[in-house]
């Protein structure tokens, strides 16, 4: 895990009211890629809170194959466990993309392909940055693929404009203000669907 966007985890509990796990999906895997900056930020905050633990999956620390396949053989087996047990154990996903040409990358892409039933019945939320979009686009892109693997998406977002000036060399924002109310409301809208959905599945299982 890269320093910046390593976060101490608790062991959570399982009640109604226990905390989430929380797994920050990084999706930019690009050489001299911005995201752990962003990724290493919002990780921080969100481990300050009592109501969640953090593991961050840094696609780019956790490659996995191209190749889509029904039968994964020994190469892709170990590509995939380094990730999939991670996205089972959550109880909710904040993806951290950023924007390509109006969408997101074609790694995170390739990471929710590869799964289905950690996805089902779960909260996304979503941190984006990029230029003067703010990865919006790439989050209205990402919307519609989480629906289809069943998972919900929070209304709220997390974005930074032109990110690449909001952000000290040491990883901390500029102004925090913005960026931390943002945050505050859409983890706790995390928290609410995490909660409820996690009571759900557990009450009727998923599907069945
Ligand atoms: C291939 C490519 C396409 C991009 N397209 C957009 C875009 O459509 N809109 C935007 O706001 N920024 C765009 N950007 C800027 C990126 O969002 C910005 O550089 C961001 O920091 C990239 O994240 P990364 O460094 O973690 O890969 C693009 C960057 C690249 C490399």
């Amino acid at each position: 895990m890269a320093t910046d966007t390593a976060v101490s985890t608790a062991e959570p509990r399982t009640g109604t009211d226990s905390p989430i796990r929380l797994a920050v999906i990084l999706g930019s895997t690009r050489d001299g890629r911005f995201g752990p900056k962003v990724a290493g930020w919002f990780a921080r905050r969100a481990a300050l809170r009592s109501d969640m633990s953090v593991d961050v999956v840094d696609l780019a620390e956790t490659p996995l194959p191209t190749a889509l396949t029904h039968r994964p053989g020994p190469e892709e087996r170990a590509a995939l466990e380094a990730v999939t047990p991670r996205l089972d154990a959550a109880d909710a996903f904040a993806v951290v993309t950023p924007e390509y040409n109006h969408s997101y990358p074609a790694a995170l892409k390739n990471a929710i392909d590869w799964h289905y039933t950690q996805w089902q019945a779960k909260p996304v939320g979503f941190v984006s940055y990029g230029g003067i979009s703010g990865g919006l686009r790439a989050v209205e892109h990402l919307r519609p693929v989480f629906a289809e693997v069943h998972a919900v998406t929070v209304r709220d977002t997390v974005s930074f404009h032109n990110a690449g000036g909001l952000f000290e060399p040491d990883g901390e924002l500029k102004d925090p203000e913005g960026p931390d109310t943002a945050t505050g409301v859409m983890l706790d809208q995390l928290v609410w669907w995490a909660r409820a959905l996690r009571t759900a599945r557990t009450t009727h299982p998923y599907g069945t």
